[in-house]
């Protein structure tokens, strides 16, 4: 049976379409390898053990492991954001997955003065909701691809935005820090869904800090029930015809594993009802705050 890959439509463009252009726009370790082989032959040395030569192309990949768990890694062309191609690159369903995420957050008690975080923001599909809602400066999206940030610009231009002074950023480690300012609230849609377990955690723990006391990062994940055969076995999502796995994009956890990481960046988790086409399930972290800790070490003792 043919598996679909896809967490998110692309409009047409197969997983697997996508991660071949990706791999014939960037240097891949082969191509570093071929890189170093070639640099021997030119000082002669092709028969003899090969001179280790650092290339700039080694430093790429060290700098680049961090985003090359996904498709996410390939930049979109200035034309392609002419023609809104990011619109399905980031998943599709525009303005259908960008109400649901903007209703879930009011619903939430989202309001005007809060100060809201959105990471993997992509194109903005959620933040073209969010920020004419939100007070002017309040919106902040972070996001692994430049291009998407790029794309992001473009839509803000195109639905007038640019005196909300939206604070977008370009980051490859979740380092919400860097915009300088406490959250209320955070938002990941479909970000989890393509990424490992210890990225997911080195998120929750940048985001974590970022909090104020009562805030709540809300991120989607799919999630598979509590049994030893989701490490080996595909899990197809109902709904939207996903169909997950553990160790490749797009991923499934369970809820305790989710929990497992949330406990290490000093959160809870739970999930919160929301109606996701795709099955994508809503899960709220919390601080563990010092009193919460204070009193149950009070209730054991
Ligand atoms: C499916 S898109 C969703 C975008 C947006 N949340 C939305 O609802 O439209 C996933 C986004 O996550 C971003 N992403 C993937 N890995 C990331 C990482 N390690 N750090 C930050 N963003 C990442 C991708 O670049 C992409 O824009």
């Amino acid at each position: 049976m043919k598996r679909d890959r896809g967490g998110d439509a692309r409009g047409g463009r197969g997983f697997s379409n996508m991660l071949s252009s990706f791999r014939s726009s960037k240097p891949g370790r082969q191509q570093g390898a071929a890189d170093t082989r070639a640099a021997a032959a030119d000082t002669g040395a092709e028969s003899k053990k090969p001179r280790y030569v650092r290339t700039s192309r080694d430093a790429y990949i060290g700098q680049a492991a961090m985003g090359e768990v996904n498709f996410y890694a390939r930049q979109l062309t200035r034309h392609e954001i002419q023609r809104g191609e990011h619109r399905s690159f980031i998943g599709g369903m525009w303005d259908e997955i960008g109400d649901l995420q903007f209703e879930f957050m009011k619903q939430q008690g989202l309001k005007s003065h809060h100060r809201f975080g959105d990471v993997g923001c992509g194109a903005l599909r959620g933040g073209v909701k969010f920020i004419p809602y939100l007070d002017t400066g309040n919106y902040y999206g972070l996001d692994i691809n430049a291009s998407c940030i790029d794309a992001a610009r473009h839509e803000i231009k195109h639905y007038r935005l640019e005196h909300k002074h939206a604070h977008l950023l370009v980051d490859d480690g979740f380092r919400m820090g860097r915009f300088d300012a406490k959250f209320d609230f955070c938002i990941g849609v479909s970000l989890f869904t393509h990424l490992p377990m210890n990225h997911i955690l080195r998120c929750l723990l940048e985001v974590q800090p970022q909090l104020t006391e009562d805030g709540v990062f809300f991120a989607t994940f799919f999630l598979a029930d509590d049994d030893p055969n989701i490490f080996l076995r595909s899990v197809h999502q109902p709904g939207g015809g996903v169909v997950t796995s553990f160790d490749s994009d797009p991923y499934h956890y369970t809820l305790r594993q989710v929990r497992w990481l949330a406990a290490q960046a000093n959160l809870t988790a739970e999930e919160v009802p929301w109606n996701h086409p795709r099955n994508q399930k809503m899960i709220g972290f919390r601080s563990i705050s010092q009193d919460s800790t204070k009193d149950g070490k009070r209730d054991t003792n």
